[in-house]
């Protein structure tokens, strides 16, 4: 099938718990999100690569496979297929730039996914064609493709380059892990990101006044690789900041466990999937930070925001999210290492003109409020299109 007509997104991600309903809403979105099934794609998916994080990047990138394919995503034709709407898959790196790699096993278990039922296995043959569909290399005895960004940063070259020649809308960037991969861009093709990225929203820090989760004042996806985020941050295109100031107000709730847990969308596979993905991750994040009515489902908040940016504005004065200077401590000794310093009352900033995104300038719009009912409207109104494309392609129960 041709791609639809949706907002070109591509999503960065290390799954995880959160990130699998990320995936969810990337695929599924409506345009509008209490519409149902009937409604048209808001998003036009071009592709995920994955990142260490939440577990290495050998078990995101399986994961990314399997949840793809439980999601029933389209396959692309071939390695440098543009035009049809398959969603690519690439690995990208293994180490952050500058630190040790360090996973969450006590938040997503071994493998980035623990305790989550019914994904189809990694050796099966629609698992198998996914994780090699957007490489050149022949398949080998091997189960994955070794972890490299090399082939995503050669892949993303074609793509922007393939996009800005044929004057197509810029893609933006969803981040929802460490951001090494999307720094390597940066770093690698600076002109390519000037011209064809329209924004990169992330998931990822905590304002001041807010706990860090992983650091003292750190959220885990800047900790892990600071200097990544450095980059991102100071780079000359808009960031969108969802950091855990408005991730914590996405609590994923025993009501809507139960309402998915009902199977309304007809799919019973899917929705027990997806319990056992919600569960677990409120498991984990009431042993370890001691949520008791149910999980922050962070990384969706930074797809949502592209879908509906509406969802963030101040629920009082109907104004959209503000933008300030925000800057990253990467220093390793430091007690602050991986905090997200914000210059509130521009204090710092010297380049405060509109038109600057860069170092020195109000880099980055920083989300702080959030519609959360709509939120899980969109949430099940993705279900339900997940749910008739998987009936499409009789892989439902
Ligand atoms: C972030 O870290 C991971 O646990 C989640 O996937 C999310 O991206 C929250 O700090
Ligand atoms: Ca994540």
């Amino acid at each position: 099938m041709a791609r639809s007509d949706g907002k070109p997104i591509w999503l960065d991600c290390d799954p995880g718990h959160d990130d699998a309903i990320a995936l969810l809403f990337a695929l599924f979105a409506p345009q509008n999100c209490t519409g149902g099934s009937n409604f048209a794609a808001a998003l036009d998916l071009l592709g995920v690569s994955v990142v260490a994080g939440n577990a290495p990047v050998a078990a995101t990138y399986a994961n990314a496979a399997r949840l793809l394919t439980l999601y029933g995503a389209a396959l692309p034709k071939h390695s440098r297929d543009f035009e049809s709407d398959g969603v690519h898959l690439f690995c990208g790196s293994e180490v952050p730039l500058n630190k040790l790699p360090r996973s969450d096993p006590d938040i997503h278990g071994e493998d980035g996914l623990g305790g989550v039922t019914g994904l189809p296995s990694l050796g099966s043959e629609q698992v198998q064609k996914r994780v090699w569909a957007s490489y050149d290399v022949p398949q080998q005895r091997h189960l994955l493709p070794r972890s490299s960004p090399g082939e995503l940063l050669v892949f993303w070259h074609a793509l922007l380059t393939h996009r800005i020649k044929k004057g197509l809308p810029k893609m933006t960037i969803v981040a929802t892990g460490p951001l090494t991969n999307v720094a390597l861009l940066m770093r690698g093709f600076p002109d390519l990101v000037e011209q064809g990225i329209e924004e990169v929203v992330i998931m990822g820090g905590a304002p001041p006044g807010t706990r860090g989760n992983r650091g003292p004042l750190a959220e885990f996806n800047i900790l892990v690789d600071p200097e990544a985020a450095d980059i991102v941050f100071n780079f000359d295109v808009p960031v969108v900041m969802a950091g855990l100031n408005v991730t914590h107000q996405a609590i994923f709730g025993r009501s809507h466990l139960e309402r998915l847990q009902a199977h309304q969308c007809g799919d019973q596979a899917l929705c027990d999937t997806l319990a056992s993905v919600v569960t677990f991750f409120a498991d984990t994040y009431k042993s370890e930070f001691g949520f008791t009515s149910g999980p922050p489902v962070h990384d969706v908040l930074a797809v949502a925001y592209v879908v509906a940016p509406e969802l963030f504005n101040c629920p009082t004065t109907g104004a959209p999210p503000k933008r300030y200077q925000v800057q990253v401590e990467t220093a390793a000794h430091s007690l602050a290492m991986g905090s997200t310093v914000i210059d509130f009352y521009a204090k710092t900033c010297q380049r405060p003109e509109e038109e600057w995104w860069g170092r020195g300038g109000r880099n980055a719009i920083v989300l702080e409020h959030l519609d959360v009912e709509k939120l899980w409207d969109m949430f099940f109104a993705c279900l339900e299109r997940c749910a008739q494309r998987r009936k499409q392609l009789g892989v439902s129960s």
